[in-house]
């Protein structure tokens, strides 16, 4: 679990990030997002006891990042934006390499080292020099690090930056198979779309501020609690459209082409039950119900618009 309480964090002359709180809390994944210098890698490497912070308090499985430094290192795997790799070492050195540096004994390496390789699909390429490695293999290998003391609690700085569809889709599949382990899980990106279907809450992070946080659904909620649906219809649109525009849930309809109109309502289910009833009971033929799109992408854009005040 991490608790974030009132943190600041200013470089001279900038805030960085100011007053954040959140939790995350055991098993989640929490996506942190926000734009470019929004305050994410600050906060993270605050998170990681890589860098003090200004004011404010960090726990991390209630470990004060501040007193107890090394008892965070020890449950936390942290995937930092940028790393190296060294020339002249083998895939499974490196990995036995931080291995022995979280204290792992000998006679436990090899298994521990095997059991990473096999969960980031590396095991064909254990004997590979580092340095030859592709983007998308360097990051399975830098994930891979990450899980070699088997933490509990995973810090990953954009882990998806740079890769190809096909190795974010990878990645994605990784961070959902080690919250299904029982991870908890911190995940920055600018991507948001790449979020949504990993975590189950996220954190909007812009000019060091939190403009929002929640689940998705929650989140959307309360930006925008009206919801637009478009209803279809074989026929006699324009008679659904005469009787829907009295209906007093119904705040504005338009046409929305050939036999469709586009309804926008007090958000409850229920709302949209009522309405579907009374073109049905009026014997009008509505085959079809489409929710207007309103993804992360669209929340993320709202929020940082400033419609959250
Ligand atoms: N060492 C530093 N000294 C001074 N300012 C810094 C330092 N590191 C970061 N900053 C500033 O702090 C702000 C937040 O940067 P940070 O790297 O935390 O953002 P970020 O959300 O991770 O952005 P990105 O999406 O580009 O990675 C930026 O304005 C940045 O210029
Ligand atoms: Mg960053």
């Amino acid at each position: 679990m991490i608790e974030v309480e009132g943190l600041s964090k200013r470089y001279e002359g900038l805030t960085a990030v100011r007053d954040l709180s959140f939790r995350v809390e055991a098993g989640d994944c929490f996506g942190f997002i926000g734009p470019n210098g929004a305050g994410k890698t600050t906060t993270i490497r605050i998170l990681a006891t890589l860098l003090e912070p200004t004011s404010g308090q960090v726990r991390v499985d209630g470990h004060d990042v501040l007193e107890r430094p090394e008892e965070v290192r020890r449950v936390m795997g942290f995937m930092p934006d940028y790393y190296g790799v060294y020339p002249g070492v083998r895939v499974w050195e490196y990995l036995d390499f931080f291995a022995a540096s979280f204290r792992v004994g000998r006679s436990r390496r090899r298994a521990v080292v095997d059991d990473v390789m096999a969960l980031t699909d590396l095991a064909g390429l254990a004997d590979r020099d580092v340095a030859t490695l592709s983007k998308g293999m360097k990051q399975r290998l830098c994930l891979a690090k990450t899980l070699v003391n088997d933490p509990r609690v995973l810090i990953l700085d954009e882990p998806a930056a740079g890769l190809d569809p096909r190795a974010r889709i990878e990645i994605r599949t990784l961070i959902k198979e080690l919250r299904a382990m029982g991870k908890t899980i911190l995940i920055s990106s600018h991507i948001l779309t790449e979020l949504s279907d990993i975590c189950n809450r996220v954190g909007i992070i812009e000019r060091g501020e939190l403009r929002a946080t929640g689940g998705v659904e929650e989140i959307r909620d309360r930006v925008r609690p009206r919801r637009t649906v478009v209803f279809r219809f074989v026929r006699g649109a324009p008679q659904a459209e005469a009787l829907l525009r009295t209906h007093p849930q119904v705040d504005g309809v338009s046409s929305a082409g050939e036999e469709c109109l586009r309804l926008t309502f007090d958000g409850a289910p229920e709302d949209l039950h009522r309405l579907i009833k009374v073109v049905v009971d009026a014997g009008l033929p509505l085959v079809g119900l489409e929710p207007e799109k309103y993804d992360l992408e669209d929340i993320f854009m709202d929020v940082t618009r400033g419609d959250l005040a």
